[in-house]
């Protein structure tokens, strides 16, 4: 066990990063937990404090173009379009990598995940250390990713050497992650910039990559996202009342509108916003059962339904 602390201070938090030492670190969509790029042992710790398995790449942060062009090959020129149009921001994009950078951070593959941080702190922490930072979210593998620095502690205390502080992350769900490895450009994971987002200002289609096809974003293939109470989704109002009885105690009922809530359940509205910080809560407080009223108004929202699907292991 090490002592975790807590820190405001961003130039603290680099001068740790910079010692090797493990500081989990705000961005816009979840906390991420930090390590250089090019520091094989902080990488190799990153994987062991969160239990996380070893063909599952890191994605890599960055704060310049030139740092992608450190560390990318062959980019194809959609790529600088994509950049002008979302970074920094919540956007992942998969390079092919050169060769100097270690099959560690890439799970083996040859490509490498890239995204530049919009968050002011991620921005000006990569700034300070001078070199880009891996960080995958800052939670244990399987648990919901961490949006407070709190749920951080609650998964890392004492196996990270800090937390930099910056309050809630305003998003709240993970990065779009999307590969510009072959000409046909794929969502490997749906986040805050939507399919038709993309296809709109990119004028050309995209498609999502099935759960099915070869494994091109191996992390697709564990499950993610998941609270410890079981969690079931329901499509209209007149199906929560049957989903509740399964369960015997408290539970919890998740909404894109509020519900009353009644004397059987508690009832919260659901945001991507708010999404991982209430799956922790049923976790904490003891609730044997959530249901989710997935109505079309949520329906809309495509990186929350997938965290749901995920969550539901459906
Ligand atoms: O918003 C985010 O992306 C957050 C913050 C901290 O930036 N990070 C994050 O990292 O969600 P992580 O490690 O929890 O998720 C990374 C995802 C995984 O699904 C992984 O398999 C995929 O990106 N990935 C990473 N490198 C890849 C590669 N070379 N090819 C395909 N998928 C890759
Ligand atoms: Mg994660």
């Amino acid at each position: 066990m090490i002592k975790t602390v807590v820190l405001d201070s961003v130039i603290e938090a680099a001068t740790m990063l910079r010692e090797g030492k493990l500081v989990a670190f705000p961005t816009e969509t979840v906390y991420g937990l930090g390590a250089r790029l090019f520091d094989e042992e902080g990488i190799r710790s990153v994987f062991q404090a969160k239990g996380r398995p070893s063909d599952n790449p890191l994605i890599v942060h960055v704060s310049s173009l030139l740092q992608v062009e450190a560390i990318a090959q062959e980019i194809p020129s959609i790529f600088y379009r994509l950049a002008q149009l979302f970074w920094p921001g919540p956007l992942t994009v998969v390079l092919k990598k050169q060769p100097h950078v270690s099959l560690l951070v890439s799970g083996g593959l040859d490509s490498i995940a890239i995204r530049m941080p919009s968050h002011p702190m991620a921005l000006e922490l990569i700034n300070q250390v001078g070199a880009p930072l891996v960080a995958p979210s800052a939670n244990l593998s399987g648990r919901p990713s961490p949006t407070q620095a709190s749920h951080v502690l609650e998964d890392l205390e004492g196996s990270i050497a800090a937390v930099l502080d910056g309050g809630e992350c305003p998003l709240g769900v993970e990065s779009t992650v999307i590969s510009l490895l072959e000409d046909e450009i794929v969502i490997l994971r749906p986040g805050s910039i939507g399919k038709e987002e993309l296809e709109k200002v990119l004028e050309r289609a995209i498609s999502f990559a099935s759960e099915k096809t070869p494994l091109r974003s191996p992390g697709m293939k564990y499950r993610h996202y998941a609270p410890s109470s079981p969690l079931q989704l329901v499509e209209t109002q007149g199906e929560i009342t049957s989903a509740l009885d399964r369960w015997e105690g408290k539970k919890m009922v998740l909404a894109s509108d509020p519900i009353p809530s009644s004397s059987g359940y508690d009832s919260f509205v659901l945001s991507s916003h708010n999404l991982y910080a209430l799956l922790r809560q049923a976790d904490r407080e003891g609730y044997v059962g959530i249901v989710v009223l997935c109505d079309s108004a949520l329906r809309r929202d495509e990186a929350l339904v997938n965290r749901l699907l995920k969550a539901s292991n459906s």
